[in-house]
C-alpha cells in the first residue's frame, strides 16, 4: 500500500511540475502583455472631439470611458497627462484643471490656463459651479466600474487649445499621454485618428459631429502598479477547526530592523501621528502588523451543510490605515457558482468572459450600507453569506473543492494559500495524494482557462 502511495505521488509530482512549469510560462506571458483573462476587453479609452476651431486652435471635449468590468478609480481620482506635439497652449478649460500652470511669461494680456509642455490635468470636485461645469464632469476624478454602475464610467473635461493648428490637416495629435488612476498602473497607446464622433440631439432629431476626432487606449498592468500584492486569502471551515491564515509575508515582511515603521499596531499610541506622518498623501498604504502585511485579506468560511444547499461567509478586512475603499469590489472565482442561489448583502453579477463557464462572481457592496470598506480599525471590514445549491455532479468537501480558486479585490489578485494547507475533512486521510491532487485540480481549472482564452 505504502509504495502504491509513494509511486502514485511521484508520477503525480511529475506531472504537477509539468504543469506548474506550462503555468508559470503562461501567467509569466500574460504579466509582460498585461494580458487580464477575466476582463479580456478591459481597457479606458480616452476620446478629443474637436467641437469647433478657433482663431489660433480648437475647441475639445476630452472623454475618459472606463471599459473595465471590474476596475474603477477611486478618490483622489484620475490624472491625465500628455505631450503636445508643437508648441501648443491651453487657454481655458471647463469641467477639469491643469495641476501647474507652468512658465507663461511669453504672453501679454490675456494670460493662458497652462503653457507646460506637458500638462497634467485634474477633474473639479463636486460642488463646482454650474458655469465652470460639463455634461460628465466634476466627480472629483471618480469613475466607476462597467459592472457596479454602467452610467458613471465616463468623465470629460473641455480644452480650449491656442497655438495649434486650425484646420484637420495642420493640427498635431498629443504625444505620451499618461493615466493615474489614482496610483501607476497603466499604459496608453499612441492616439488614433478616428472617424469624428457623431452626436445625437435629445430629441433625436439631428445629428451632429465632431471636426476631428482621436482614441487613446490605455491597458492595466497589477505588475506595474506595484511591486507586491496588496491582498491575501484565508480560509476556515465548520469541519476542521483550523484557520488557514494569510500565507507570512504574502505582501512584504514585518521589519522594524530595516524598516522601522513598516507597520503600526492597533493599540500604538502613536497610531494617530503614524497616519498624519510621513507618505500621507503617497499612496503607499500604512499597514497594521501582520504576518502577511497585507492591506486587505478576504476570509472564506465554509459555514453550514445542509442536505440540498452548503453556504460560505466572506469578510473583507481593511488593514490599511490609510485608505477608506469606495465602491470596492471582489471578484470570485468557484465552480459552483453556475448554482449560486443566494447573496446575502452584497451585490452579485455573474462574469461570464467564456460563455460557456459560468464560475466567476463580482460582488460589491450595497450603496450607502456597505459599499464603504472603512479604513482599518473597529470599523474595517463588510461581510456577506453566500448559499449555493449542490450539483450531485460535482459537489464535494473534499480535496479543498468548498474553496475558491481565485479571488481579486479592486481588480489586483489576492496571494492565497498553499493548496496543501486548506483545512481536511477530518476523517480524509492526511496522505500525500489530498493535497497533489488538489494542486492538479487547481492547476486545470485555470489551464482550462488559459486555454480556452
Ligand atoms: C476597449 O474596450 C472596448 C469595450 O470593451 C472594446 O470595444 C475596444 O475594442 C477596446 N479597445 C482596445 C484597443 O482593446
Ligand atoms: C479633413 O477634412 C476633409 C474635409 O474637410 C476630409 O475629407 C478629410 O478626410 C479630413 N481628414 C481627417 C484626417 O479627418
Ligand atoms: C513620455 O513621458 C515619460 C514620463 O513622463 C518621459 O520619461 C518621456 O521622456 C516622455 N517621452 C516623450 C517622447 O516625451
Ligand atoms: C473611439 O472611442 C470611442 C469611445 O470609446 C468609441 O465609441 C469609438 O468607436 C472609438 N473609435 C475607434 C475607431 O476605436
Ligand atoms: C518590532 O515591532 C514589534 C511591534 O512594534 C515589537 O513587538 C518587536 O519587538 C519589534 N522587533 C524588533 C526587533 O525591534
Ligand atoms: C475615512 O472615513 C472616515 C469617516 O468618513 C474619516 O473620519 C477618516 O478620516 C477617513 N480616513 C481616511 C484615511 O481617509
Ligand atoms: C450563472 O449562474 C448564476 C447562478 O445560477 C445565474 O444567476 C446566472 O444567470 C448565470 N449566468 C450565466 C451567464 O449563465
Ligand atoms: C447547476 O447549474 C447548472 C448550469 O446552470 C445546471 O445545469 C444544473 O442543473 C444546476 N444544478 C442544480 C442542482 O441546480
Ligand atoms: C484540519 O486540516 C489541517 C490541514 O490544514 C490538518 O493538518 C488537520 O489534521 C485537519 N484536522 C482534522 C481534525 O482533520
Amino acid at each position: 500500500m505504502d509504495t502504491f502511495i509513494s509511486f502514485r505521488s511521484i508520477s503525480e509530482l511529475r506531472i504537477l511540475s509539468a504543469l506548474l512549469f506550462l503555468f508559470m510560462f503562461c501567467s509569466s506571458l500574460r504579466l509582460t502583455e498585461a494580458y487580464d483573462s477575466l476582463d479580456p476587453n478591459g481597457n479606458i479609452t480616452i476620446k478629443w472631439d474637436i467641437m469647433q476651431w478657433t482663431a489660433d486652435g480648437y475647441v475639445a471635449v476630452v472623454t475618459i470611458f472606463n471599459y473595465q468590468q471590474y476596475r474603477h478609480i477611486q478618490a483622489p481620482g484620475w490624472t491625465l497627462g500628455w505631450t503636445w506635439a508643437k508648441k501648443e497652449v491651453i487657454w481655458t478649460m471647463m469641467g477639469g484643471q491643469t495641476t501647474e500652470q507652468g512658465d507663461c511669461s511669453r504672453f501679454k494680456g490675456n494670460t493662458p490656463h497652462c503653457c507646460k509642455k506637458d500638462p497634467t490635468v485634474v477633474d473639479l470636485l463636486p460642488g463646482t459651479p454650474y458655469n465652470q461645469q460639463i455634461a460628465n464632469c466634476c466627480k472629483g476624478g471618480v469613475i466607476n466600474s462597467w459592472v457596479q454602475d454602467p452610467a458613471t464610467t465616463v468623465s470629460s473635461f473641455q480644452v480650449s487649445v491656442g497655438q495649434a493648428g486650425t484646420t484637420n490637416k495642420t493640427v498635431r495629435v498629443p504625444k505620451n499621454f499618461t493615466l493615474k488612476a489614482p496610483g501607476p498602473g497603466y499604459t496608453c497607446g499612441v492616439a488614433k485618428i478616428v472617424k469624428p464622433s457623431k452626436f445625437i440631439s435629445q430629441d433625436g432629431r439631428r445629428t451632429t459631429q465632431a471636426l476631428m476626432t482621436w482614441n487613446v487606449t490605455c491597458t492595466y498592468s497589477q505588475f506595474l502598479a506595484q511591486k507586491t500584492p496588496t491582498c491575501c486569502v484565508s480560509l476556515s471551515s465548520f469541519y476542521n477547526n483550523t484557520i488557514v491564515s494569510c500565507p507570512t509575508c504574502a505582501c512584504g515582511c514585518q521589519n522594524n530592523i530595516t524598516e522601522p515603521g513598516s507597520c503600526v499596531e492597533g493599540d500604538s499610541p502613536y497610531l494617530a501621528s503614524a497616519i498624519n506622518g510621513p507618505g500621507k498623501n503617497s499612496f503607499t498604504p500604512l499597514v497594521q502588523c501582520t504576518s502577511h502585511m497585507c492591506p486587505i485579506r478576504v476570509h472564506w468560511h465554509v459555514k453550514l451543510n445542509y442536505k440540498e444547499y452548503w453556504r460560505v461567509k466572506v469578510t473583507i478586512t481593511n488593514f490599511n490605515y490609510r485608505m477608506n475603499y469606495t465602491q470596492w469590489n471582489l471578484v470570485i472565482q468557484h465552480p459552483n457558482f453556475d448554482n449560486l442561489t443566494q447573496v446575502f448583502s452584497f451585490n452579485y453579477k455573474p462574469l461570464t468572459p467564456y460563455a460557456a463557464i459560468n464560475d466567476t462572481a463580482m460582488l460589491w457592496g450595497i450603496k450607502y450600507y456597505n459599499d464603504l470598506l472603512m479604513a482599518a480599525g473597529p470599523y474595517g471590514n463588510v461581510q456577506s453569506e453566500l448559499l449555493f445549491r449542490k450539483d450531485s455532479s460535482t459537489f464535494s468537501f473534499e480535496k479543498g473543492w468548498a474553496f475558491p480558486r481565485r479571488i481579486y479585490f479592486n481588480g489586483d489578485n489576492c496571494v492565497m494559500p498553499p493548496p496543501d494547507a486548506y483545512p481536511w475533512l477530518p476523517n480524509a486521510s492526511p496522505v500525500l495524494r489530498s493535497p497533489f491532487t488538489l494542486s492538479l485540480t487547481i492547476l486545470w481549472t485555470i489551464l482550462a482557462h488559459l486555454l480556452l482564452n
